[in-house]
Formats: structure tokens, sequence, C-alpha cells
């Protein structure tokens, strides 16, 4: 890792700039840095109180005084287990059922009627939720496709659900959510129509569902682990990503759909300038664009 002092030193001005009470330690910059290299998050110096909250735990399971500490411990060796739980700790896992619930109406009457019009003749439908957090936006998609595609069930569906963080895969993988978290998002009926109640109050999704996801560890910054995606949700995730990252990203997205035409659902409020890659489709709410004709 290349530390590099302009970088930091801009950081340190702009953090100054935004609040002269708040002193920026000298461990926090190359952090960030690191962070931004190895999982594309751009964190200001204004983030330090994110950093050592998060941090601080770390830093107490393993004995040592405090998060800064621990900082000057990852500076003295190289990249390693403990860096990457550091890095992973500093990454948002916001997500709910049916987050943004515009987007599942905009996938619901637009794109899935036209990537399940491609996809019939194979009977095969590939799915990848890019950055999927604890599986919520999965297992959205999951229901939505059982409940209003019902051609779909007897096809080979494959929801890839990946994401970087290795504790938010561990419960994507149980696709098991507790009560308060299936009440963000789900109506009754979906609940007990898709959810199975489990001895410790916890509830599982049915496994019709369940079989259909199938859940990785990906860093985006990293080649694709597959191609052939008639659909990518990649959604909420690029937003802390500087252009550059977000450019390399949206590239490796584009090499993994599987032919033009294939879809993009990116967050609400999020655009992409890779006007080569991507056709906007901005009557649909949602941030809704298609692979590029130009590349078929
Ligand atoms: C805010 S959550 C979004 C979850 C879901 N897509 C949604 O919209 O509800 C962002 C997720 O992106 C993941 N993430 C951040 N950087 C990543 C990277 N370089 N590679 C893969 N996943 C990443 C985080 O771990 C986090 O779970």
């Amino acid at each position: 890792m290349q530390f590099c002092p302009c970088k930091t030193l801009l950081r340190v001005l702009f953090a100054v700039f935004k609040s002269e009470t708040v002193q920026v330690w000298p461990e926090t910059g190359p952090f960030l840095e690191q962070v931004e290299q190895h999982l594309g998050l751009a964190l200001g110096l204004e983030k330090q109180y994110l950093v050592a909250s998060r941090l601080q735990p770390i830093a107490r399971a393993r004995g040592m005084e405090d998060w800064r500490a621990l900082l000057r411990s990852l500076s003295q060796s190289p990249v390693g287990e403990l860096h990457w739980a550091c890095f992973e700790a500093m990454t948002t896992q916001e997500t709910r059922f049916f987050r943004d619930d515009f987007c599942f109406e905009t996938l619901r009457h637009t794109v899935l009627p036209e990537v399940l019009e491609r996809a019939r003749s194979r009977r095969v439908l590939k799915v990848w939720s890019a950055g999927t957090s604890t599986g919520q936006e999965a297992c959205s998609l999951a229901i939505l496709l059982y409940d209003h595609f019902p051609e779909v069930r007897d096809w080979q569906v494959q929801i890839w659900a990946t994401d970087i963080c290795e504790q938010t895969l561990a419960q994507a993988q149980a696709a098991r959510y507790s009560g308060q978290e299936l009440d963000k998002g789900l109506s009754s009926e979906q609940k007990s129509r898709h959810f199975l109640i489990q001895p410790d109050g916890h509830f599982s999704l049915a496994p019709q569902l369940k079989r259909w996801i199938g859940v990785a560890r990906h860093n985006l910054l990293d080649p694709v682990p597959e191609t052939g995606f008639d659909l990518v949700l990649l959604r909420n995730v690029l937003i802390y990503f500087r252009a550059n990252q977000k450019s390399q990203v949206l590239r490796c997205v584009h090499q993994s759909m599987s032919a033009a035409g294939a879809s993009l659902i990116l967050g609400a409020s999020e655009t992409i300038f890779e006007h080569d890659l991507f056709i906007q489709h901005k009557a649909a709410r949602g941030g809704y664009f298609t692979r590029h004709d130009k590349f078929s």
C-alpha cells in the first residue's frame, strides 16, 4: 500500500475546514486510504468518528488500548486477516425487504416482463444481487418472482447474492431474520407465505425460495465471479465509491451480463455516466438501465 501524503494532506485540510474543533489523528488518513484501495469505499477524514466507533470494539476484543493503537499495529504489518476485519467494519450494511418499493414496482411491471421474455426459451434465469448485505434484497426478488411470475417456478432460477462482508453473508446464507427485520418491508401475508418460524422466534425463508439463492463472498473491485446474468441489482453500493472505481465496477458488471438488453438496477438516487455501456430508462422509477446494444 502506497501512502500518499498529498491525498492525506488534502483530507486533513478538508476535515479542518469542516470542523476546526475535531482533532484528526495521524493514524486515520493512511487507514482510510487502505479502505479505499481495497474496497472502493471513499470515506473522508471527517468520518474519523466512524473509524473510532467501528474499530474500538475490535481493538478491545484484541486487548489493545484503543482504536488508535489498533491502527498503529495495522500500519506495521502487511494486509492480512485483521486488516480485512477492520476494512469490513467500515462498510454500511443498511438494507430491508423491498427497500424503495417503487424499484420493485419497476421490476414487477417493466423490467421482469422483458427479462423473462428473453429468458423464456432457455427457462433459465440468472440474477446477481451485488452488495446484497444480509440478503433481504435477494429474498425480496425471490418473493416477487414466486408471487407474480408463477411460470418461473418450473425454471432454473439462480439468484447470486454477493457481498464483501463475511458477517452479513452468514445471515444471507442462513436466510434467517428476526420478526423486527421482517416487519421492515413485508406484509403479514408475505411473512406467513414465505417464512417459517423457528423455535427461537426467528424466521427462515421457505425452502422453495431458498433453493434459488446462492451466497458468496465477492469484492466488486475484483474480476466478475460469474457471467450470463439477465438482471443485476447493484443498489446503494456505488454511492460510496469514487468515479474511477465506480467505472471499474460498472465495466465488470457490464461483462457479467448475458447480452444486449440485459438489465441493471441501481439505487433510486444513483446514476451513471458510462453511456457507452448502459442505456438509462428515465421513464421508469428506480435506476433502470439496460446493457448497450453496441456490445451484443
Ligand atoms: C448499503 S448496503 C446495500 C444493501 C442492498 N443492496 C440494498 O440496497 O438494500 C451496501 C453493501 O455493499 C457492500 N460493499 C461495500 N463495498 C463492497 C465491495 N467492494 N465489494 C462488495 N460489496 C461491497 C457492503 O458490505 C454492504 O453490505
